[in-house]
């Protein structure tokens, strides 16, 4: 595989408290396991927390690299050899506004880096945000988490027409998490992809489900990816199985890849 087939991924969901973090995680770490040089950043400027997931501290973080204080190499966490992280710091409000300028300021000290992973991963904050959009816009992919739960769908909905409307984006990747069966998963993912067919004209791809397990809340609690804290569990199971789907795409995207810089700037 060569150095220019990086996928990027932006995490995505309309409503907060979905998983988007845990899944971040987890799927970064399975990529890892799977010998892919994985880089997960921390884009939630509101509220930061995946170091809390991690139970790190880091002393440096995404804010110190824009604001040109650190160098992004001196920003990264390594969690295992091949997988790193790049922590945001929480209660920034500058920062989870920020402009054009500023973004582009951004990619260009994160450019120099990017090309050295397979998988690049953005956990982004909830909502449709200027700030949010420009993350999603930037991304090959965009992974957008929901719940079999109505409220997931709408809000979900709502940020696929925002992202179709305002960016012209098509390809979207759907994980439906804490879903108690295949069949609950399969029939939130029929709603939403009924509603996007049928108003937007487009078609999401249904990427994997997560079953709702309490060993995530347990490896929350011990500050463990779950895959490290409970490799067998039904969600572990599951998350693996996504990433596996997630690399099957990255062979198939593999011209596109090759083609498009690993993470792009929307125009104003
Ligand atoms: N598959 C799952 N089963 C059970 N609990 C889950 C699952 N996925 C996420 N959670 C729980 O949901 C909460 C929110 O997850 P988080 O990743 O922080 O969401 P987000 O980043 O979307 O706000 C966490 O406490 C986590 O333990
Ligand atoms: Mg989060």
């Amino acid at each position: 595989m060569t150095v220019n087939c990086t996928l990027s991924v932006s995490v995505l969901s309309g409503k907060g408290g979905v998983g988007k973090t845990n899944l971040s995680l987890n799927l970064s770490f399975a990529l890892h396991q799977m010998g892919f040089k994985t880089l997960l950043m921390d884009c939630d400027l509101g509220l930061a927390n995946l170091d809390v997931l991690l139970g790190i501290a880091p002393k440096d973080n995404l804010q110190n690299v824009l604001l040109g204080e650190t160098p992004v190499s001196d920003v990264l966490y390594s969690v295992a050899a091949g997988f790193d992280v790049l922590p945001a710091a929480s209660g920034v409000p500058e920062l989870s506004e920020m402009k054009a300028d500023a973004r582009a300021l951004l990619l260009s000290r994160l450019e120099p880096l990017l090309g050295g992973y397979d998988y690049v991963f953005m956990d982004i904050g909830a909502g449709i945000s200027e700030m949010v959009q420009a993350f999603a816009a930037m991304t090959a992919v965009r992974l957008i988490v929901i719940t079999p739960e109505p409220t997931s769908l709408t809000d979900s909905y709502a940020m696929i027409k925002v992202l179709h409307n305002r960016h012209h984006l098509r390809d979207f990747l759907i994980l439906v998490n804490q879903a108690t069966s295949a069949g609950e998963a399969k029939r939130a993912f029929e709603k939403l992809a009924g509603a996007c067919r049928h108003f937007l004209h487009l078609e999401p791809v249904l990427l994997g489900h997560v079953r709702q397990d309490k060993k995530m809340p347990e490896a929350v609690r011990r500050q463990m990816p779950l895959l490290r804290y409970a490799p067998g569990s039904h969600a572990a199971e599951d998350i693996q199985k996504m990433a596996e789907a997630l690399q099957r795409s990255r062979l198939a995207m593999a011209d596109y890849l090759a083609d498009r810089k690993i993470l792009r700037d929307a125009p104003e």
